[in-house]
């Protein structure tokens, strides 16, 4: 039985002031929803803040990004093993923003996938397509694409305790969330995809939902059979809206 995951990708956002406040809404309410897994993903600056007030709460965290290199001259990189120092559990890679913005490749996510968890830190895999991409009908062959990417570099091994998120680009802050039934299609096929080469690790990786996933949509997207929790951007700035979300999973 795969565990529920809703993690909370705070993007961009906040100062020191609201995120001390949004944190102490999550510490509150997170002993409430002990049936789900909790994240959240801050800005890297914020990870001292973070660790100081989550720790000994049952609220995990990690960052939206990691340099592929291990250390050196990369100015404005972070390296995942400064991550470590935080006691990160996860880190996010090749989120869309990422790859459409930063021009980061389905080769360069898998490297960082590697590093991840070469260091220990359990990555989760960002994939989806572009509304470009659904409406000329190859969703399944970007996401097989993205997700082979790490395959050839990794293994099926690597998939052991990772997590995958599938993230329709179009879905992403734009109000506009995929039905379940969308969804549950993409992510059955995520599992088919793993399954076709170890069954038994296909049905332990936890595949997340991510687009606009909010408290009053959030039960119907968690019910369907694949999808295993959510990874939920502007959603996830209010604590109260993202404990509802984790409760509506649990
Ligand atoms: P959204 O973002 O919930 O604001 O659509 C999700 C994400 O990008 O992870």
């Amino acid at each position: 039985m795969r565990r529920k995951l809703v993690a909370g990708n705070w993007k961009m956002n906040g100062s020191a002031d609201s995120i001390r406040k949004l944190l102490q809404g999550i510490r509150e309410g997170a002993a409430g929803v002990a049936a789900v897994d909790l994240a959240v993903f801050p800005p890297f600056v914020y990870l001292g803040l973070v660790e100081q007030q989550l720790s000994g709460a049952p609220v995990a965290w990690g960052t939206q990004n990691l340099s592929e290199h291990g250390s050196g001259a990369y100015t404005g990189e972070v390296a995942g093993s400064m991550l470590l120092d935080f006691h990160c559990t996860y880190v996010l890679v090749g989120h869309s923003e990422r790859r459409t913005l930063y021009g980061e490749t389905d080769d360069l996510v898998a490297r960082k996938f590697a590093v991840a968890r070469k260091l220990g830190i359990k990555p989760i895999l960002c994939v989806g397509e572009t509304l470009d991409e659904r409406e000329q009908g190859v969703t399944e062959a970007v996401v097989g694409r993205q997700l082979k990417a790490v395959l050839t570099l990794e293994g099926i091994g690597a998939f052991i305790d990772a997590v995958i998120a599938y993230e329709p680009v179009w879905a992403i802050g734009t109000g506009r969330t995929a039905t379940s039934q969308q969804a549950q299609d993409v992510h059955a096929f995520i599992r088919a995809q793993l399954a076709a080469i170890d069954p038994a690790v296909a049905s332990q990786t936890r595949i997340l939902y991510g687009g606009s996933m909010k408290a009053a949509n959030a039960g119907e997207l968690l019910s369907m059979s694949d999808i295993d929790g959510g990874l939920i951007g502007g959603a996830s700035l209010d604590a109260k809206e993202f404990l509802a979300i984790a409760e509506a999973g649990g």
